[in-house]
């Protein structure tokens, strides 16, 4: 009986072809899904959605800078992307007397919109497959090397001729694990202003305190523009550019969203890793995440004393402490799914089928025989070296003056032979790292994390066992190191006086830390990165053999920041027994959790005045109430914040801004019960532009359907 059930659910897993809801979709290929969208409430086509022929939808979508999604609402150019998104450049322009991260910024008129020199978005023209152009030349009993270097070569080549007589730029990425190669034709815009920003309260309500959580009230987003040559093509920033004129922006809905209602999300999800086997889940949930989650635990503890403290302090580290967090509070989440999914049982019972898959196959024996024995091996091997890892980079480098000494180590090489033009590089980078660095540090805080992490690294670390009095080692460093003296640090690189500068080779904190960073980079990097390098060839050929498994399961590659399509329902879910949580929330939550005691609950006065008056324009949904955010079965990960979410008829109903702390898994497995992707509704987003920052003439400009 036993052996019958466990027979009918190997077959069970076999044959469901792809869980409902899951999956990042590559949009050149989307008519594959089409079918499956349509019976799913869409009422679009594919290629209304991708096309080279003519404009769709991709024309709106944009990679914001190197991590975040954006998307184009109006003909001349308008961008919206998330808050958290837009911090960077908002933060750029704040200053003392005019603190746009606080107050917020509404540029009233073109003239004012601010520049942001560097800053990119890229637009894609096109994808395609490129394998059998890239593998040419490649045999199968070649070595990784020789293999690697016949395929970079060939990329060389296909991306330089991809692009010739044009002013794209072209990029080629693996996937499928280095299986398969796409080109990418991108359009990257260099001149892009920023127009409007939320103040804090309101586009990051809730802080890291709410990060991650559903339910969800943050007024995540920001507003920026395109702006182009006169011929329309990318330039630099001049003030004589013209806003851009894109092929296509998005029409906005500003009707009831439903439970149901069919959903998709379009933008640049970064990475994902749904092929590793078994040893990988060990090592991430037995090792990594809780090394991680336990150093981030203790460094947050020092610096929220910190910031509970000094106002200073807090806004020093706010943006340091949202960056330690994240990742700290999404690793929580990801451990308890991994658990509560029974992931490493998962891909053992996958890694079963297939041992049983390759059994009476002398081929199959031939070409994978021995593949989950090396993966053993190599996680066997791994084990000690990622831990070494990551104690030296979460505990070690994690010190904010150890770090801050790494950064100017190139001042440590100066010496009266080295040519001009490098001197001045060096002295011009290092007094740049100096004064950004002291604009955002605290001594006596970093002194306390000297002590804790430092005591960490050398607790676990299996090179230092050595006995180190670490107090006192941090009161000789933090009294005595020219690296904690901004003035005379200051001075010194002024001078350029190279004698002067070698004598920081004696320095107590570079006498300290140098031996560690040695040891890191000649024995510890070296063999983490060899290992992976092998594991990275395995997952080539493991992903090959699932796929050969199961021919007619329909797979998508791993996010790798390319344009994607995650499609799927708004949907509320039951995050624990006896709790369930509702599809959509309103302005009355921010009302619930307001608190003027709290800063990531203060509300603004302004907006409380709406809420009292109830004076949501035609903003509010038919209930008259005013919606915030909404979560939905979209597939997503980190990248897709500030995606499009769109509606059955492509219109744009909100951006993406997070996931549900229990779906937080779905980078390695995903759950249809608990994976929800968290969207900020398009309603509150133009509620705010209107009412709020009286800003409406950005909102003619948009093209909005009732
Ligand atoms: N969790 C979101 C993401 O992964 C938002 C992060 C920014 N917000 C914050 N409170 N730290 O990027
Ligand atoms: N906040 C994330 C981002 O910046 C999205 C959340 C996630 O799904 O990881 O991309």
């Amino acid at each position: 009986m036993k052996r019958l059930f466990l027979f009918i659910t190997t077959i069970i897993i076999f044959i469901i072809p792809s869980q409902a809801d899951e999956g990042m979709w590559l949009p050149y290929l989307l008519q594959l899904n089409e079918k499956d969208m349509q019976a799913n409430g869409m009422k679009i086509s594919a290629e209304d959605i991708y096309s080279i022929n003519h404009g769709s939808l991709k024309d709106a979508v944009v990679l914001f800078g190197s991590g975040c999604t954006g998307e184009i609402v109006s003909d001349q150019g308008l961008l919206l992307t998330n808050h958290h998104c837009g911090y960077g450049r908002i933060q750029a322009h704040s200053t003392l007397e005019h603190d746009y991260l606080t107050n917020g910024f509404w540029a009233m008129n073109k003239n004012e919109e601010l520049p942001n020199p560097g800053f990119t978005v890229t637009l894609l023209v096109s994808m395609k497959d490129v394998t059998r152009e890239v593998l040419e030349g490649v045999k199968d009993n070649m070595s990784e090397s020789e293999r690697q270097s016949i395929i970079n070569k060939n990329i060389n080549k296909i991306k330089e001729t991809a692009v010739i007589g044009t002013h794209y730029q072209a990029r080629i990425t693996p996937i499928y694990n280095n299986n398969q190669y796409l080109l990418f034709i991108n359009e990257v815009f260099t001149d892009i202003r920023l127009v409007g920003a939320p103040p804090s309260n309101i586009g990051k309500f809730g802080g890291d305190t709410d990060n991650w959580m559903w339910p969800r009230h943050t007024g995540d987003f920001s507003v920026f523009r395109i702006y182009t040559g006169k011929d329309g093509k990318p330039a630099p920033y001049s003030k004589d550019n013209i806003p851009y004129r894109p092929k296509r922006h998005l029409k906005i809905s500003l009707k009831d969203i439903n439970e149901g209602d069919f959903t998709f999300v379009f933008g640049y999800p970064g990475s994902t890793q749904q092929f590793i086997p078994s040893y990988a889940v060990e090592l991430i949930k037995d090792q990594t995440d809780p090394i991680a989650i336990d150093l981030r635990t203790k460094r947050l503890d020092i610096i929220k004393r910190y910031i509970n403290n000094d106002r200073l302090t807090r806004i020093q580290y706010a943006s340091k402490a949202a960056g330690i967090s994240n990742g700290w509070k999404k690793w929580i989440g990801e451990l308890q799914g991994l658990d509560r999914l029974n992931t490493v049982k998962n891909k053992q019972n996958i890694e079963a089928q297939f041992l049983t898959w390759i059994q009476n196959d002398p081929s199959r024996q031939q070409k994978y025989g021995t593949l989950l024995d090396q993966y053993k091996n190599l996680y066997a091997q791994l084990q000690p070296v990622a831990k070494e890892n990551s104690y030296f980079m979460e505990a070690f480098y994690s010190i904010e003056i150890v770090e801050f000494m790494w950064k100017l180590k190139s001042l440590l090489t100066l010496n009266p032979n080295t040519p001009d033009a490098d001197k001045e590089r060096i002295l011009k980078n290092a007094a740049n790292n100096i004064k950004s660095f002291f604009k955002d540090y605290n001594s006596k805080l970093d002194k306390e994390i000297f002590i804790l992490l430092a005591n960490e690294y050398f607790q676990h670390s299996q090179y230092t066992r050595n006995k180190i009095d670490v107090e006192k080692t941090a009161d000789r460093i933090f009294s005595r190191s020219l690296f904690l003296q901004q003035e005379k640090l200051e001075q010194l690189v002024a001078s350029g006086n190279v004698k002067a500068l070698q004598k920081l080779n004696n320095d107590v904190l570079v006498k300290f830390a140098m031996p560690y960073f040695d040891l890191y980079i000649d024995s510890v990097s070296p063999q983490y990165q060899a290992l992976n390098k092998q594991i990275t060839s395995l997952n080539r050929i493991w992903t090959q053999a699932l796929m050969e498994m199961q021919p007619d399961k329909q797979f998508y590659p791993d996010a790798n920041l390319t344009l994607r399509v995650a499609y799927g329902k708004v949907a509320g879910f039951e995050p624990q027994d006896g709790v369930k949580y509702k599809h959509y929330t309103t302005i009355e939550g921010i009302m619930q959790k307001e608190n003027p005691d709290i800063y990531d609950y203060v509300v603004e006065p302004r907006l409380k005045e709406l809420y009292n008056n109830k004076d949501y324009g035609r903003y509010a949904n038919s209930k008259g109430e005013m919606p915030v955010a909404f979560i939905a079965t979209n597939h997503t990960t980190g990248g897709n914040s500030g995606s499009p979410v769109l509606n059955a008829y492509g219109e744009l109903i909100g951006l993406n801004f997070d996931r549900c702390w229990e779906g937080t898994m779905s980078d390695i497995q995903y759950d249809p019960q608990v994976c929800r992707n968290i969207t900020l509704d398009i309603r509150y987003c133009l509620f705010i532009i209107d009412k709020f920052a009286g800003a409406g003439h950005l909102i003619e400009e948009m093209d909005i359907v009732n």
